[in-house]
């Protein structure tokens, strides 16, 4: 049952805008299943098949790592939730977010908000408490150091889900995918940092402390 408004006054604004459907005490399948109702009306069709891409790996992953499947199709499906709300929308919500406070250089970096944004519309329209899934979401663009292994699973599955097409992909795949998960997120680092580089673009300091991060506990280890 959806319930009759918000006490955040822009999720209001998005509940109306876009008929987002209020769930709490669900059971995780029945959620998912909404999620992907509403996914589906509301997401561009590539933008969609991207996020079913990620839920598959994710569940795989997680499968292969021991973490939550449950979690991980929550995660995946909800991460980029926020991604297609105007910039002002994504910032409002990003700042409401129960498990991510933005400093300055999030504030500079729109194209991570979505992230963040989305744990808000995850809290308040769909009722979903549990904090790993929820710093999954928050930090799955970047990762975070320290970051447990749905993080990880979320992270490395959106970069690689099957509907992912740049250059090296499939041998990308092929390398990445059977590593245990801190080593398959470090390789997912490099690449995004390499990424970066070759666009003439300065890297958030949070992606680089992630591939700081997986070394130094990769070679403690
Ligand atoms: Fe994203
Ligand atoms: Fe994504």
């Amino acid at each position: 049952m959806a319930p009759a408004g918000s006490r955040f006054p822009r999720v209001q604004v998005l509940r109306e805008r876009h008929s987002i459907i209020g769930v709490n005490n669900h059971s995780t399948p029945s959620l998912a299943g909404r999620l992907r109702s509403k996914l589906a009306e509301e997401l561009p069709p590539r933008r969609l098949y991207h996020v079913l891409g990620v839920e598959g790996l994710a569940v795989h992953l997680a499968g292969q790592w021991g973490a939550s499947a449950e979690k991980a199709m929550l995660a995946a499906l909800l991460h980029d939730a926020a991604k297609t709300l105007p910039d002002s929308e994504q910032k409002a919500l990003m700042m409401d977010s129960p498990v991510f406070t933005a400093g300055e250089e999030d504030l500079a970096h729109a194209q991570l908000w979505h992230g963040p944004a989305a744990t808000s519309l995850a809290v308040q329209e769909y009722g979903i408490q549990d904090r790993e899934v929820l710093e999954a979401v928050a930090y799955h663009t970047t990762g975070n150091p320290g970051v447990g292994t749905l993080g990880l699973v979320l992270y490395v599955a959106d970069y690689l889900e099957p509907t992912r097409s740049f250059a090296d992909v499939s041998e990308l795949r092929r390398e990445v995918l059977p590593l245990p998960p801190r080593r398959a997120a470090l390789a997912v680092a490099r690449r995004k940092l390499r990424h970066i580089a070759n666009r003439g673009r300065k890297a958030h300091g949070r992606t680089i402390a992630m591939e700081q991060w997986l070394r130094d506990t990769l070679s403690a280890d």
